[in-house]
């Protein structure tokens, strides 16, 4: 039978909703990774962090990945299943303040930590590094309190350079990429984990000699 016009409406009322409360968390989120950079940079004239991106998921993406995971049900099936509708990247100059970041996120009274992905210490095959953490953070709404999945993904500057260009590669080819092409993507990843490794070793140098 097809919808009324009515229940499409509260569809798009209740979907804009859903939405909201991860516009919120994501809020939550930002707001305790600006302090947390603020800090740093007044007790210790460093800043750990080198860019922040946020994004909430779009209706697109969301649809497309409830019919890839063959989800059916309603908001609560998707708010349980799919983790990162609300996601937050966080760029750091060296793996050490990747580490430190994630320990001063995690460790706030309100933040929950659901799931931990280490990819850098266990890199995937293709040589994906990053720290991925879904946690929740409470968002206190005039109906009630929501606990609200926020995806964090820590790396390095490195590591994001060699994320978003794999990302447009595997775009360009529609997933099959030529063969040569990622076993030197995968080299390039250790090249890169590599320059990480002595970058930090020579800020480590310069620090101790101060
Ligand atoms: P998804 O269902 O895709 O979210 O996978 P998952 O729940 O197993 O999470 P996973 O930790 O594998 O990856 C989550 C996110 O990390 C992806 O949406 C990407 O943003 C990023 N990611 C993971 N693997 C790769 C990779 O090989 N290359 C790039 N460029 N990004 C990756
Ligand atoms: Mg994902």
């Amino acid at each position: 039978m097809a919808p009324t016009s009515r229940q499409l409406l509260e569809l798009r009322d209740g979907f804009q909703r859903f939405l909201l409360e991860y516009e919120f968390g994501l809020r939550e989120i930002e707001t305790k990774i600006s302090i947390l950079s603020d800090e740093f940079q007044h007790m210790h004239d460093y800043n750990p962090i080198e860019h922040v991106n946020s994004r909430v998921k779009s209706f697109d993406s969301i649809a497309a990945k409830v019919r890839r995971k063959g989800l059916d049900g309603g908001f609560a099936t998707v708010r349980r299943h799919i983790h990162d509708i609300a996601g937050v990247r966080i760029t750091c100059a060296f793996t050490a303040d990747v580490y430190r970041l994630f320990d001063l996120l995690t460790a706030q009274d309100d933040v929950t930590v659901v799931r931990v992905k280490d990819y850098i210490a266990r890199p995937k095959p293709s040589g994906y590094q990053s720290l991925h953490a879904v946690v929740t953070v409470p968002v206190f709404l005039s109906s009630g309190t929501v606990h609200v999945p926020v995806e964090l993904q820590f790396r390095t500057v490195a590591m994001d350079f060699w994320a978003s260009l794999e990302h447009k590669i595997y775009y360009k080819y529609d997933q099959a990429v030529p063969a040569r092409l990622t076993a030197e993507l995968t080299e390039a990843a250790g090249l890169a984990a590599e320059l990480d490794a002595r970058m930090e070793r020579l800020h480590r140098e310069i620090h101790d000699a101060d």
